[in-house]
């Protein structure tokens, strides 16, 4: 996808673009930090190297797998991940995670991050995109929610988070005005 410049809350610019090798060390790098902080994404700070990074930039295929990043100023603040479904059966589907490092969030950018998904998304007439998240985390549901999310499927305390359980949420979202089979 093209460059796409817009404003946060607070006015200032950030950038959506399409990933590439240079930025895999900072994907890498938020990834592993937001997996430390051990309340919002299964993984738990072992992320891939930088250069196994790298190299699925390099390999990826564009009608399948998207990877985004949201940049501001000269930092690379956010992260979005989408891939598509490889048979002829979910080829309709795509499944993403995505994550801001501290310092970019609460302006906006998770919603400028997953718009420019969805926009990849129509080019290829994928028609739902699915995710899942933990219940714990109100932030992202409420965005999901606000940008059309509904939940499909729940397991309940899938995940121990600090001492608590967590209930795994599965949500999608239908991008056309096709109806749902
Ligand atoms: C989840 C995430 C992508 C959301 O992006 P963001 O740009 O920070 O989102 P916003 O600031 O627009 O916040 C989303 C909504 O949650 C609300 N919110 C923020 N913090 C909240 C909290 N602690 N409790 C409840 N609601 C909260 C905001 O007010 C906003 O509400 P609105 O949609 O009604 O305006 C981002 O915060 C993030 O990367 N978090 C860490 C990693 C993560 O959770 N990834 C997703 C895993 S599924």
């Amino acid at each position: 996808m093209a460059l796409l410049e817009q404003s946060d809350r607070n006015g200032n610019v950030y950038r959506i673009r399409d990933a590439v090798p240079e930025d895999a060390p900072f994907i890498v790098e938020i990834l592993t930090k937001v997996g430390q902080e051990g309340i919002y994404i299964a993984n738990e700070g072992h992320y891939m190297s930088a250069e196994q990074q790298a190299q699925v930039l390099v390999r990826r295929d564009p009608e399948i797998h998207l990877i985004l990043v949201a940049e501001q100023g000269s930092r690379i603040v956010g992260t979005l991940e989408m891939v598509r479904g490889i048979f002829q059966k979910n080829r309709h589907t795509a499944n993403f995670g995505m994550a801001l490092a501290p310092e970019g969030r609460g302006r906006g950018l998770g919603e400028g991050l997953l718009l420019a998904g969805h926009d990849w998304a129509r080019q290829l007439a994928i028609q739902k995109i699915c995710l899942s998240v933990f219940s714990s985390n109100q932030a992202a549901i409420r965005l999901y929610t606000r940008l059309g999310y509904e939940e499909e499927g729940r397991r309940k305390n899938q995940f121990l988070l600090n001492g608590s359980w967590a209930d795994e949420i599965l949500m999608a979202c239908y991008l056309s005005v096709a109806p749902a089979p």
